[in-house]
């Protein structure tokens, strides 16, 4: 990669609004970076999908923020990333930056030698999943469980639903017969749901997402090939949706107050 990039933006997308979770990681330890996000929310949820629809979906959303002039990308969705990342690093010219579930961190923390694991179909029946498990927890209890249905209401702004908090119970309480002491997050939209999450599994389990890491990562990668962005005036951030525009605005209220932030419809610009 070449120096003169420096100022084009980060490219970030994700099935819809759940990588929003991970936008504010990386715009908090990044704040002299332009950023794109584009919320693929019409065809959300990828976790349902095979993993031949997944990377297609992936390459048309790198091309889209290519062409928006983006100098790396963050795949910012453990679906995405655990079935098509492989792909596009062979496909394009640019850097990556993958999320995947924080299965090691868990496994060297875990007191219980048990831990939980809360992610897609698509995410839990990857290759890339399997091989991490296989290498960090082999020698721990992993319980798996799909968040089936989970990001479709969070899509839909209903994350305060009875349904929610009903589908949460169903998926958390077996956790808890296996004595987990940690909880695994491997979606990013899950990190919209902690605060029903702890209610749920009260204090002895600590939840844990990959927002901080991914973050760390971009910034390492950026430093690795010459593409930090030198400038001191106040970062923009442009937020992009195929979907519910409302819901990506609403998630991300918090930001936008004090940050340079645009909303716009994918139909519209
Ligand atoms: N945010 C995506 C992830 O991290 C959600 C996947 C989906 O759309 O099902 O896996």
């Amino acid at each position: 990669m070449t120096t003169n990039r420096t100022a084009s933006p980060i490219g970030i997308f994700d099935s819809g609004v759940g990588g929003t979770s991970i936008w504010k990681e990386i715009i908090k330890r990044l704040p002299n970076e332009d950023t794109i996000y584009f919320a693929d929310s019409s065809n959300a949820p990828y976790g349902e999908k095979s993993k031949e629809e997944i990377i297609a979906i992936c390459i048309k959303n790198t091309q889209y923020l290519i062409d928006k002039g983006a100098k790396i990308i963050v795949v910012a969705c453990n679906t995405a990333t655990t079935n098509a990342i492989h792909i596009l690093r062979d496909k394009f010219q640019i850097p990556f930056i993958g999320i995947e579930p924080a299965i090691k961190p868990a496994a060297l923390a875990t007191q219980t030698k048990a831990v939980g694991i809360l992610a897609t179909k698509g995410t839990l029946s990857s290759a890339l999943f399997h091989h991490t498990t296989q290498k960090f927890a082999a020698n721990i209890t992993v319980v798996e469980q799909e968040g089936t249905g989970l990001v479709p209401l969070i899509e839909a702004d209903k994350i305060n639903s009875p349904e929610l908090e009903q589908l949460l119970t169903k998926y958390l309480q077996p956790m808890m017969q296996h004595q987990i002491d940690y909880l695994v997050l491997g979606c990013s939209h899950y990190p919209y749901l902690i605060p029903k999450i702890k209610q749920l599994l009260g204090t002895t389990v600590t939840v844990i997402d990959s927002g901080f890491a991914v973050a760390k990562q971009t910034e390492r990668i950026l430093a690795e090939h010459h593409l930090q962005n030198p400038k001191t005036t106040a970062a923009k951030h442009l937020l992009i949706s195929n979907g519910n525009l409302a819901i990506l605005q609403k998630l991300t209220q918090d930001v936008a107050l004090h940050q340079n932030v645009v909303f716009a419809n994918q139909s519209a610009i």
